[in-house]
């Protein structure tokens, strides 16, 4: 046995405020977080809420966030993150409005999912019993398709922190599931690829790595989104600032070695779409005041013609 020392973020629905109450139980070694938590609640404080059912990592109820990251906290042993009895710090699921306690509101999580028609549109003649996919054309869904709708990648987002209108990781990656799906028709891909290019979807992920690092079950939802990307590429689905950002980026790098911040906005924005440019003048001229405006000189890097003929090899391939 040992004694865990747990600091909770609680919230108290009737009044809408945080705090952190401190706790000390006695689990056995190879006890899980949850398992800690259930001891408070249930021999020591039992207005403390927590939502959990499984206890087996399958059914994402008890993803929360442990020591600052979000984890399943059925699946997380206290050793691992209280090696040395250190405290261990819980809290709900970031990016998300807190119920009570440790349980958050997955409303708005459930509401991008379903903004991403999370079901197949399949062109065959409806079946007797089902659409037969081949395994080989199954197999890259695999990681998708494993995901169990915990809501830690969204928790621990990024880009949530500041921009609600992002779809999220955990939508992102129900969308591949479809999109690399065989059994989809052309048109309805094509929608769907469409549909996410447009702002708060793939091209809005920063790439942070932070949905790859908390994801329980290996469904890497930001590979997932750059898949997403390269197919909405393939179909032709350019004319946006993500497109045209990744273009602008690879043009300097391989013509002068080097990043040409200056021009980088302005092309991102695209050159001809007047509206938009003019709507990102107060932030320059903040950016201005500030000196925070990349010089408008930009030179070639001496090696550059290396790096240039890396970009050929690689456009060649
Ligand atoms: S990689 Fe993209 S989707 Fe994943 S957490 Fe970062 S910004 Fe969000
Ligand atoms: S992608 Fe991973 S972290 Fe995100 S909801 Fe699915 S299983 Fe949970
Ligand atoms: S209780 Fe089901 S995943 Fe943890």
């Amino acid at each position: 046995m040992k004694t865990v020392n747990l600091k909770v973020k609680r919230f108290d629905p009737a009044t809408r405020k945080s705090k952190f109450q401190d706790y000390q139980v006695e689990v056995d070694d190879s006890a899980a977080v949850l398992d800690a938590i259930i001891e408070v609640r249930e021999y020591q404080d039992e207005t403390l809420a927590v939502r959990c059912s499984c206890r087996s990592a399958i059914c994402g109820s008890c993803a929360m966030r442990v020591n600052g990251h979000a984890k399943l906290a059925c699946m997380t042993k206290v050793s691992s993150v209280s090696p040395n009895g250190e405290t261990i710090v819980v809290e709900p699921l970031g990016n998300a409005e807190p119920v009570k306690d440790l349980v958050a509101d997955m409303g708005p999580f459930w509401a991008k999912v379903k903004q991403v028609q999370p079901w197949l549109k399949p062109s065959l003649p409806a079946p007797d019993r089902e659409y037969i996919a081949p395994q080989e054309a199954m197999q890259d869904l695999v990681g998708a398709v494993n995901c169990i709708m915990c809501g830690a990648c969204v928790s621990d987002c990024t880009v949530l922190e500041v921009d609600k209108n992002f779809i999220g990781p955990a939508a992102l990656a129900k969308a591949y599931r479809f999109v690399g799906d065989p059994r989809e028709t052309q048109t309805a891909r094509d929608e769907r690829l469409s549909q996410l290019s447009k702002y708060g979807g793939i091209w809005d992920c920063t790439h942070c790595y932070e949905c790859v690092q908390v994801c329980p079950k290996d469904v890497a939802p930001m590979e997932r989104i750059l898949d997403i990307r390269r197919a909405a590429v393939a179909a032709g689905f350019r004319d946006n600032n993500g497109t045209r950002h990744s273009d602008s980026f690879a043009r300097s790098v391989k013509h002068t070695g080097s990043l040409d911040e200056f021009r980088l906005l302005p092309e991102s924005l695209g050159l001809d779409d007047i509206a938009a440019q003019l709507k990102f003048v107060p932030t320059a001229l903040r950016a201005i005041a500030k000196g925070k405006v990349p010089s408008p000189l930009h030179h070639k890097r001496p090696g550059a013609e290396h790096v240039t003929r890396i970009f050929d090899e690689m456009e060649k391939e």
